[in-house]
């Protein structure tokens, strides 16, 4: 969502923070700003300065001044929660005598209640935003240290917070916390970064501080330290950042989404590198921490996650059921959380998550947590709060994934899944011989990506007849149903046409009303045990003159077109069907003119409720 990032050292830090934004800017994106530590000029004392501006990063760097020197600073980029997008309510949020500046991630609940209580105390408020709030309580402390001024102020809060602030009166510093939106330090020589995402600080030091929820850190040029919100001293050991800094920029290419998507194949190997174990037919998964004899006592597996992570999980579910015989589905674990689950010992939880951070995701994991249950997680980004929340799990090593609409990490995550269900199926019930073919299937993914991605000039073309379609209709059944499902939340939102996806035999349970010519279907139409019902399905969207586009094995002389995709074991089938959708998406976003990489009204990782 929002982002932050900071920087304290003896380089001029206006370029160094508005860089960091430019990284940050898939976060969020309706407004941005940056606070200084000015010079302080001859016999007075430091003062902060602050530019703010709604829009994008570009319209922030518009309104910095020629003169905007300081070594010291922080900045955020905003998607709004609390009040529209507007200069006012773009943070840093400063106090009435511009001494204290805040920027923060995250939602402040009792925010209201606060605001009247500082506004009865004659406290005026310059924006709506519940951050405004944190300013004013910190301002107002009379505590002699800004660590201690900080630490009175969040005891006053309640909600989710990654902050950092600085004081005019402390400029030697920088203060952050943590609570539920990340936050990382980035280790630099004689100088040090704070962000909220390690997209900001690769490209200067791959040296990392990751906080904990309930902690804080100080920032002073030539030093850091980390401390509990309740001031015990925590200790913290730099991890080195595995993915370099070149692996966040386009590459060469005019958009993050069409850069991921032509990664796939080489993700795919990097998710398969070192797992495949031919002697026994199976996979290794380091981190999983489940042996044989617990993975044998798992009765059920239940996988959470949200969007297209949660589709990523109906799929595994459908593998794990497949290959490793144990009973499993998703749910949404904003589903999940807030119906007060029966938490049963003998099943095991996945959650999903590309981010690693999304609130819904790591809400489902403490509550599970909180009642004993074994959650293993399927993660992309190392380190990340739901990675460190888990028992154990896979990383889905699907490299920094910047466009917000989720592709590569779909495809990888899905594979993690592969890996996981053959993983149990080995220790369960799965023969050496399923086994091995498994593998070989696998290892035909990385090329038969590469075929698909071969054909994009025939998916760009056949974009273009789609892309007038008002909306549109995306079946699937079984194995194709969450292929559909994935697909339709791909168009809708880079392209914001809008799309249903059903299983294509509840076609005729109501959905089949909608077909006509002006409402195309794209079908999902495997070569599996279903291929027949399939058929039937195009059939009677035919007998309604509705236009079909099929993704198929082979062709399918019902359809107005057919994208034809390589055929892998039946099991794996799922992990090459969705890949043209993407790239329909894609073409179809772009015949529009969208703003693919920053579709409006969403944010990349969603750390709020
Ligand atoms: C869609 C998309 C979102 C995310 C969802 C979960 O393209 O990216 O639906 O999948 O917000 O995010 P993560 O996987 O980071 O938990």
């Amino acid at each position: 969502m929002c982002g932050i990032v900071g920087y304290i050292g003896k380089r001029d830090v206006a370029p160094l923070l508005l860089e960091g934004l430019q990284r940050l800017e898939y976060r969020g994106y309706d407004s941005a700003g940056v606070v200084i530590t000015g010079k302080p000029a001859a016999g007075r004392p430091a003062a902060l300065r602050a530019v703010k501006a709604k829009g994008r990063v570009r319209d922030l760097e518009a309104r910095i001044p020629k003169r905007f020197a300081g070594t010291t600073g922080i900045a955020h980029t905003r998607w709004a929660t609390h009040g529209s997008p507007s200069d006012e309510n773009a943070h840093p949020h400063l106090d009435a005598e511009g001494r204290v500046a805040v920027v923060h991630n995250g939602i402040i609940d009792n925010a209201a209640e606060l605001r009247v209580k500082l506004e009865a105390d004659g406290v005026v408020f310059q924006s709506e935003t519940d951050t405004e709030v944190l300013t004013h309580l910190v301002a107002r402390s009379q505590a002699p240290t800004l660590e201690e001024k900080v630490r009175q102020a969040l005891q006053l809060i309640e909600g989710t917070y990654g902050i950092a602030v600085l004081h005019a009166d402390f400029p030697d510093r920088i203060v952050v916390a943590r609570n539920g939106s990340p936050v990382v330090l980035g280790i630099g020589e004689k100088e040090m970064f704070v962000a909220s995402d390690v997209a900001a600080l690769v490209s200067h030091t791959r040296q990392v501080v990751t906080l904990d929820d309930g902690e804080m850190a100080t920032l002073k040029a030539d030093d850091f330290r980390t401390y509990t919100t309740e001031g015990s001293l925590t200790s913290a050991t730099p991890t080195h950042v595995e993915w370099e800094a070149e692996s966040y920029d386009m590459g060469g290419h005019d958009t993050y989404m069409h850069k991921e998507i032509s990664e796939q194949a080489e993700a795919v190997d990097r998710v398969l590198r070192g797992r495949i174990d031919d002697r026994f037919s199976t996979v290794h998964l380091g981190g999983l921490n489940l042996d044989a004899r617990e993975a044998r006592g798992v009765r059920r597996i239940k996988i959470l996650g949200c969007g297209t992570s949660y589709h990523a999980g109906m799929i595994g579910a459908q593998m794990i059921e497949e290959i490793a015989r144990i009973p499993a589905d998703a749910e949404p674990a904003s589903e999940f959380r807030y119906r007060n689950p029966v938490v049963d010992p003998d099943t095991l939880y996945v959650a999903v998550s590309q981010s690693g951070e999304t609130y819904d995701v790591l809400a489902a994991v403490q509550e599970l947590k909180r009642k004993g249950a074994r959650v293993l997680g399927v993660v992309n980004v190392v380190g990340s709060a739901i990675a460190r929340e888990t028992d154990g799990g896979v990383y889905v090593h699907a490299g920094p994934e910047v466009c917000v609409v989720s592709t590569k990490c779909f495809t990888n995550t899905v594979v993690a899944f592969a890996l996981l269900a053959l993983h149990l199926g080995r220790i369960r019930d799965l023969s050496v011989a399923d086994g091995r073919r498994i593998i070989e299937g696998l290892r035909r993914l990385p090329g038969q990506i590469e075929e698909i991605l071969a054909a994009e000039g025939d998916i760009e073309e056949l974009a273009s007849s789609y892309a007038n379609a008002k909306s549109m209709m995306f079946i699937g059944r079984v194995r194709g149903y969450p292929v559909a499902r994935e697909a339709s939340l791909k168009l809708k939102e880079v392209s914001y046409i809008h799309a249903e996806a059903y299983p294509a035999s509840e076609l005729k349970h109501g959905p089949l009303a909608l077909i006509e010519p002006a409402m195309p279907t794209v079908a999902i139409v495997p070569d599996d045990d279903l291929l027949e019902k399939n058929r039937a399905a195009l059939e009677e969207i035919k007998a309604r003159d509705g236009r079909i586009l099929a993704v198929a094995h082979r062709d399918q002389p019902k359809a107005d077109h057919t994208i034809v995709v390589p055929k892998n074991e039946t099991e794996l089938d799922p992990i090459l069907l969705g890949i043209p959708l993407q790239l329909l998406a894609y073409h179809t976003a772009l015949a529009l003119g969208r703003d693919i990489d920053k579709p409006r009204n969403l944010a990349k990782s969603v750390t709020v409720e």
